[in-house]
């Protein structure tokens, strides 16, 4: 549980601060409770009995969480080989985890058919290739469905977008699908990332669903709606109702489980919806300015040992996180200022003209609902290393990731002994 209590935050039965001082900052912290109740939560939500829930890792890759998942019994969602291959290390069954790739090489492919995955095919012409390579097997292909969703336009991947094949060419798709006596078995789609209503999903299964049977295609096992299941990052955002999302769902599957003859299996993929709020980044305050603005008034820049380099959706998609004084939760407000990192950029912004407490240097602040697309979006820029990462679980800590050293940032340049 990541609560206030007295004006103090706890992540589990931790103070966020006893994380700080004894791992150093700034420091990933996530919370393993809240993920599982999340998995619960969506997974409890969808009666449909043939549901399966493939966690993507895209949103946090570290094995710590990974292995989170596959013990509630999730598959996988992977994006690239190196994916694939991290979740056969952790233990996931090579069936149960999908490789969706975009813009895929030869080699890419045979790795991780290797490696024993289902691949879902992005285009036609990656179909002519894995007909080539291995005819008469089964594959799962990506349709782009001809409309996306998301918190920003970044995130959008139906639609105009390089992603999947386009309705207009499925008649292609089976064509060259019959030409290697390949036989589908899932069909895919994935909207976008960030959807707080139900209703996108359930229409993008609709149209899969359609799809197979206006197709007459006859070996479907799977149909995987996709993830992008979003989260409240504001004050005021509702969370997207799993409940009607679930009931939906059902409903769709159920019935068209009847029609088809057999009860295909129904497949989400989120990520952001199992770790997003699950992870915060503590960072300590490390110079406060205030600067004179030209028209009257002030500015104060609350800057930290962090930045975007260690969190890039601010910059990258404006996304708000809401910033928390660990010490003062719900104190009283008395400045107006814009949290900053340490990065030589001005864009290095974290959150932008927030009101917050009286601050002081080695006060530490929580920056929230960071445990998707926070680490895993970090860089060495400005040749910083990387942050540590904890895992609380109830009284247990327990570090899942040390800090990056010198050493590590250099050791793949040649033109330097260490
Ligand atoms: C193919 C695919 N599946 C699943 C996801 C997970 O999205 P989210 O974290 O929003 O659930 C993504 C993210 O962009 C994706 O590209």
């Amino acid at each position: 549980m990541i609560v206030a209590r007295d004006g103090v935050l706890f992540i589990g039965n931790f103070r966020a601060e006893e994380l700080a001082l004894e791992f150093g900052t700034p420091l990933y912290v996530y919370d393993r409770e809240v993920m599982v109740e999340n998995y619960v939560r969506l997974r409890t939500a969808v009666r449909y009995s043939n549901t399966e829930i493939l966690y993507s890792c895209k949103a946090n890759s570290n094995a710590e969480i990974l292995k989170v998942f596959r013990e509630l019994g999730a598959g996988l969602d992977a994006v690239s080989p190196w994916e694939v291959l991290l979740g056969v290390k952790v233990g996931f069954e090579p069936r149960n985890i999908l490789f969706t790739g975009n813009n895929v090489s030869e080699d890419e492919l045979r790795f991780v058919k290797d490696l024993g995955a289902m691949v879902n095919i992005d285009s036609i012409q990656q179909l002519r290739r894995y007909g080539r390579l291995y005819p008469g097997t089964e594959v799962s292909v990506r349709i782009n469905p001809g409309f996306g969703v998301g918190h920003h336009q970044k995130v959008v991947t139906g639609g105009a977008s390089k992603f999947g094949v386009p309705l207009s060419q499925v008649k292609e798709l089976l064509e060259v699908a019959r030409n290697y006596d390949l036989k589908i078995v899932g069909l895919h789609a994935h909207l976008g990332s960030g959807i707080l209503s139900p209703e996108p999903i359930v229409t993008v299964a609709r149209t899969l669903l359609q799809l197979i049977l206006s197709t007459g295609l006859t070996d479907v096992e799977f149909v995987d709606v996709g993830g992008g299941l979003g989260i409240p990052y504001r004050e005021d955002e509702k969370p997207l109702d799993v409940e009607v999302l679930g009931s939906e769902l059902t409903k769709l599957f159920e019935e068209f489980s009847e029609r088809y003859g057999r009860r295909v299996r129904l497949v989400l993929e989120p990520g952001r919806y199992l770790v997003g709020n699950a992870g915060v980044l503590l960072t300590k305050v490390v110079d406060i300015k205030e600067i004179p603005l030209d028209g009257g008034g002030r500015k104060v820049f609350v800057g930290t040992d962090t930045g975007m380099n260690h969190l890039i959706r601010p910059a990258l998609y404006d996304a708000y996180h809401r910033v928390v004084p660990v010490g003062k939760v719900g104190a009283e407000a008395r400045i107006l200022a814009d949290v900053v990192g340490n990065i030589c950029e001005s864009g290095d912004v974290l959150a932008k003209d927030r009101l917050l407490p009286e601050l002081k240097e080695e006060d530490i602040l929580a920056i929230m609902d960071v445990g998707a697309y926070g680490y895993s979006m970090t860089s060495n820029y400005n040749l910083r290393p990387r942050p540590a990462e904890v895992m609380v679980f109830g009284s247990e800590v327990k570090l899942i990731r040390r800090r990056e050293t010198f050493e590590d940032l250099v050791r793949t340049m040649t033109g330097l002994s260490i």
